[in-house]
């Protein structure tokens, strides 16, 4: 297994500083992100408003329930609860909910506010939104579809991100006592696992199965530099959605698939062990970095470590620590006059001659990546009770 013996571990002391600064900046924020939510990235450093109307808007709600399990302050809890209304009233209008986003949409926002506050209507909401996401399973080839329309055979694909919207099914399961949620999550896991895992544990991105006979077809990348490279993110949600595979399933087979495709993360990051957008590029390219991969893998991290030997939980336990140190002295913002965002260096969609993605939030704040570095802090500061 790798270790990075040189690389200091981010200490409790920063791990406090660095949720103090982000809380405070959480709540800096509510005066314009209450009513509405973050953009999805920023630009030039800064989120604008815009409706809940994305599939990231979660994402914003989850850092203000972070913020407030870090602070207790009474304005966090009243400001999401009334973002919990809205995404009550997104899933009863049907506004932009035609996708699989379900889990990262309803988990960090409602779910957490039914765990943390035990608000009904956030209780409400993600088991509307979880018989939204079971809407788009296909028994034939046994998956959830990710994105567009349900008939079409060019859209008959999953992606390896669907791995985090999963928890939201199991979560319904177990509140509903309706089986119906987990068994077709089991099977979503099972197919993706199977397809999306490459021999060298590198993975897909995207992966297409026949229409008809829901037979595997081919991978495909959206948003990496090309098909047979790793995304870096793809990479990070493969990390942080097994380890999720493994808490609600306890299958053994994923745990050797856990720790490839996190080795195979780790074996392709630069001296700073923040990736660049795609594992492609190392040290010396002028490619820009996802900074929120480093902190997705660091949760996935600590996720795992609950359920391995001493030694392996230590081991990556450590890891996650180093990797988190990187991210809070060299990419974390400590500024509110530089963002009002979190941590820099992120880049959601950055296009390429060899992908079909559109070009945006590149070497910016993205919401999940600001998300994810608090929950990273959050699980190193205590024991988490996570909303996923
Ligand atoms: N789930 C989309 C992304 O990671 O950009």
């Amino acid at each position: 297994m790798l270790t990075f013996p040189d690389k200091k571990e981010i200490t409790k002391e920063e791990i406090e500083a660095a949720l103090d600064f982000s809380s405070a900046q959480v709540i800096e924020n509510l005066a314009i992100f209450t009513h509405a939510f973050q953009k999805a990235y920023s630009e030039n450093g800064f989120y604008q408003p815009i409706p809940n109307n994305y599939w990231t808007t979660g994402f914003w709600t989850g850092e203000i329930w972070l913020a407030y399990e870090h602070t207790g302050d009474e304005r966090l809890r009243e400001a999401g609860e009334i973002q919990i209304d809205s995404f009550l009233e997104r899933i009863d209008k049907k506004i932009e909910v035609d996708h699989h986003d379900m889990g990262f949409l309803y988990s960090p926002s409602c779910v957490a506010g039914y765990k943390l506050v035990g608000s009904k209507k956030g209780r409400e909401a993600a088991i509307k939104a979880a018989d939204q996401l079971i809407s788009r399973f296909h028994p034939v080839g046994e998956f959830i579809q990710a994105w567009g329309t349900m008939d079409a055979p060019e859209n008959y694909r999953l992606i390896i991100d669907c791995l985090l919207n999963l928890p939201l099914l199991y979560w319904a399961s177990e509140e509903t006592g309706d089986d119906k949620y987990k068994t077709i999550a089991d099977k979503h896991i099972h197919t993706a696992l199977a397809n999306v895992i490459r021999e060298d544990y590198s993975t897909w991105h995207t992966f297409f199965f026949d229409s008809v006979t829901g037979a595997p077809h081919h991978g495909a990348t959206c948003q990496g530099y090309r098909d047979g490279s790793a995304w870096a993110r793809g990479q990070a949600w493969g990390v942080y959605g097994t380890a999720l595979a493994y808490k609600y399933t306890y299958r053994e087979e994923y745990l050797p698939i856990f720790k490839n495709v996190c080795e195979y993360f780790l074996a392709h990051l630069p001296k700073d062990l923040v990736p660049y957008w795609d594992l492609e590029f190392t040290d010396g390219s002028d490619q820009p970095r996802d900074s929120s991969s480093a902190s997705i893998a660091a949760c996935g991290m600590l996720e795992m470590a609950k359920y391995l030997t001493d030694e392996d939980s230590a081991h990556y336990r450590t890891l996650a620590r180093q990797i988190m140190k990187s991210v809070y002295d060299n990419y974390a913002v400590k500024d509110k006059k530089e963002s009002n965002g979190l941590v820099l260096h992120s880049t959601y969609s950055n296009h390429s001659p060899y992908n079909t993605c559109n070009h945006y939030g590149v070497d910016e704040c993205n919401s999940w990546g600001d998300y994810f570095y608090m929950e990273a802090l959050t699980r190193l500061k205590k024991d988490w009770r996570l909303y996923w």
